[in-house]
């Protein structure tokens, strides 16, 4: 079976073609992708009109490049997969009219993705078409259950433990910013280029993490995230290195910074909010019996955070190459394989709705397991 998958859920335009057996391999045909992230470098972060204007003009010739990689026509596609939340209206709207479309014209199932699940599924991608076969470099086997995925990206930060690729509890996730978006937004507190993912981790490679104390939260449900107080911490801290108090302007901070005190603040912002990641992590795979950890979204790229939790784990950690991290339509195929291997039924191409809003919550398939419905009394009481 083959699945054309396509995200426009934010600032990728991406389409991706993936090839499914019936043993559960999923082989990666094509994986095409077109950011708008340029457009948005000037604003500090996504603006949705500009985000969804590029989608417009993005979404054909990014489908054309990804079955023209796959060397397959529409015709010999056997269903469509397609974000249809979380994100932004605008931009889904993009993706989701797309699919229909060609759904109806070509008379194909389309499923619907929710892109959190598809973070996720990136890692079972466990082989590749000869063709990309440089281009990527994959985990050596597909991930076991039960297990923890942590999916951070920057719209979202959450700890899910996957009973099956269909059964799966929200343990936790975070109550404010998403982790991305709080790099993002100490990169510019601190005069570091956007996204502030890569550059905080590039100017913490040279910085001491241990030069400025800084504080992880403490929340009711240890599997909760929250980093407004950490990005707080960050700006007044920058604000007395720089001897001026709580209301001086956070513009004017970068400006004053010398490059040690911006890489000593990256490299003690990283490791705080990298270890808030690690140690929930830590704490659910153990008391959840994890025999794998799923490490996905856009801070997956982080090499600071595998390496971590390479060290703080005694499970394989799997992480889906980088460009599988970031938002791409290969993903997407991918849950949708997931979705067709597990008997859920296609949607109707003209009624399938955007869901910005989308949560991910809890989802048992129907008859399943003893162990997740327990699991569930358990979160419940937190
Ligand atoms: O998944 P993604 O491409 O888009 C969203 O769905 O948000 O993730 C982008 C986010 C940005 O916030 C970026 O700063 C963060 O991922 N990111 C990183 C790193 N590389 C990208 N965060 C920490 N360390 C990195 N190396
Ligand atoms: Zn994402």
């Amino acid at each position: 079976m083959k699945i054309l998958g396509i995200e426009t859920s934010c600032d990728e335009t991406g389409a991706g073609v993936v090839e499914t057996t019936g043993n559960g391999k999923i082989t990666l045909l094509a994986n095409s992708v077109v950011s708008s992230l340029d457009q948005h470098i000037a604003y500090g972060g996504v603006v949705p009109e500009i985000a969804a204007r590029s989608h417009i003009e993005h979404i054909n010739p990014v489908i054309q490049s990804a079955l023209k990689t796959a060397k397959v026509s529409l015709k010999e596609i056997d269903a469509i997969a397609v974000t249809h939340g979380p994100g932004l209206g605008g931009s889904l709207l993009v993706g989701v009219i797309t699919a229909r479309t060609i759904a109806l014209i070509h008379k194909k199932p389309l499923y619907k993705v929710n892109h959190v699940e598809a973070h996720v599924s990136a890692a079972f991608i466990n082989s590749l078409s000869p063709g990309l076969a440089n281009d990527y470099s994959l985990p050596a086997s597909q991930p076991q259950f039960p297990l923890i995925a942590l999916i951070a990206s920057g719209g979202h930060t959450q700890l899910v433990l996957f009973e099956n690729s269909s059964s799966y509890l929200l343990l936790g996730q975070t109550q404010d910013d998403a982790v991305g978006e709080a790099f993002d937004k100490v990169a510019r507190i601190i005069g570091l280029p956007y996204p502030g993912g890569p550059s905080i981790e590039r100017a913490a490679a040279s910085g001491d993490p241990t030069k400025y104390p800084l504080p992880i939260a403490r929340l009711e449900n240890p599997y909760d995230f929250s980093f407004s107080g950490l990005k707080t911490a960050v700006l007044r801290t920058a604000q007395q290195i720089v001897g001026k108090d709580y209301t001086f302007p956070s513009h004017q901070i970068a400006e004053r910074l010398s490059d040690t005190q911006r890489s000593d603040l990256a490299a003690s912002f990283q490791v705080a909010a990298l270890k808030a990641l690690v140690a929930k992590v830590k704490a659910a795979a153990t008391h959840y019996h994890a025999t794998s950890v799923v490490v996905s979204g856009g801070v997956a790229a982080s090499l600071a955070l595998r390496n971590l939790l390479q060290q703080s784990l005694s499970l394989p950690v799997i992480s889906p190459d980088i460009s599988l991290c970031t938002d791409n339509g290969a993903m997407v195929a991918a849950n949708g394989a997931l979705l067709a291997h597990s008997n859920q039924a296609p949607v109707d191409p003209l009624t399938l709705e955007i869901a910005p809003n989308l949560k991910m919550q809890f989802h048992v398939k129907e008859g399943a397991t003893a162990g997740l419905r327990s699991y569930r009394g358990d979160i419940m009481s937190f």
